[in-house]
């Protein structure tokens, strides 16, 4: 199987799960236009790379697919939020996501904003349940990654740096650090937490943890840079959303500050750090590795 095959099928796996949300789950009984929005920014589109990292890394501790799949579809309730919050007007201003109308677009803005929240507070009702998983420690500690992960010192934080970076004036531009700093923030931190989530299932232990963690990191690095780099030069009828909009907006890149081929270099370089990081766990990690692979070389 290659790797696209592998995502695809986990793909359908997750979207299975996600819509089942809306017919049995916990947002079933929302009104009607809520749900609507709600649906329109998690179905219907998006590759399911986090949820995907969930199922992998909890393979790698021997955790069933079945038995990972809630907590991977948390994972991806978080991230569809934000890209939610980030097409609206007061931010990135966009109007297509994933081939569509963005989810402000298709409804309107009040009902993007409180799409956002319902799916931001159902990642956390799909965690503390138990069916999630059975154990009350294993539950928590998946509660409180994900909590960090996307709040004010995570993805939060990392969306205030960039939007920042972008509307108010500073004194001088931002440096390469500064750029880490917001990407690890608004990026970084949710792959690196969807992995780790997989270790937390499995039960990992602390070296094992901090593999994964390193890993991610790296993996998380590289997935902005290249989001960067589709910006500047995707096909907008692949990637499903508008291009050349970083530069015009004024956001703080990678991509501007050293030029495409440097990135390019850069993803190289991030990937061999997955490679590193993946060492200890042999051939069980192949798809992570190939995770790592896509990602640095995505054209979507
Ligand atoms: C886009 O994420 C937003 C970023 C964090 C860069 P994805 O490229 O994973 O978007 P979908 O879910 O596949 O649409
Ligand atoms: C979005 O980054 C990051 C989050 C939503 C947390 P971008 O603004 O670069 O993502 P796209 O390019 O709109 O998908
Ligand atoms: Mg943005
Ligand atoms: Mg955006
Ligand atoms: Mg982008």
């Amino acid at each position: 199987m290659t790797f696209a095959q592998t995502l695809a099928a986990r793909a359908e796996q997750i979207d299975a799960r996600l819509a089942n949300l809306f017919v049995a789950g916990p947002a079933a009984a929302s009104p009607a236009r809520l749900r609507d929005a709600m649906r329109h920014a998690l179905l219907g589109g998006g590759k399911r790379l986090r949820p995907l990292l969930v199922l992998e890394t909890a393979k790698l501790f021997n955790v069933a697919a079945e038995d990972a799949l809630a907590t991977a579809s948390a994972v991806e309730c978080i991230h569809c939020y934000s890209l939610a919050h980030d097409d609206l007007p007061a931010m990135d201003n966009d109007e297509i996501r994933r081939g569509r109308p963005t989810v402000w677009k298709a409804f309107d803005e009040w009902t993007a904003v409180l799409a956002g929240d319902g799916l931001l507070t159902l990642a956390f009702e799909i965690l503390a349940d138990p069916a999630t998983n059975p154990d009350p420690v294993v539950r928590s500690e998946l509660v409180l990654l994900l909590a960090s992960a996307s709040g004010a010192a995570g993805m939060v934080g990392g969306q205030a740096l960039d939007l920042a970076w972008e509307k108010l004036d500073h004194n001088a531009p931002p440096t390469p650090e500064d750029i880490r700093q917001l990407q690890s923030m608004k990026t970084g931190a949710l792959i690196s937490c969807a992995c780790e989530m997989g270790a937390v299932l499995g039960r990992a232990n602390e070296d094992a943890r901090r593999a994964i963690r390193a890993y991610g990191s790296a993996l998380g690095y590289a997935f902005q840079i290249a989001d960067d780099l589709l910006d500047a030069e995707g096909d907008p009828a692949i990637t499903g959303k508008a291009v050349a909009k970083d530069k015009a907006l004024g956001k703080a890149t990678l991509v501007d500050l050293w030029g495409p081929q440097r990135c390019r270099d850069v993803l190289a370089e991030l990937q061999a750090d997955c490679r590193n990081a993946l060492a200890p766990f042999g051939a069980s990690a192949t798809t992570l590795l190939a995770a790592a692979e896509f990602v640095a070389t995505r054209d979507r």
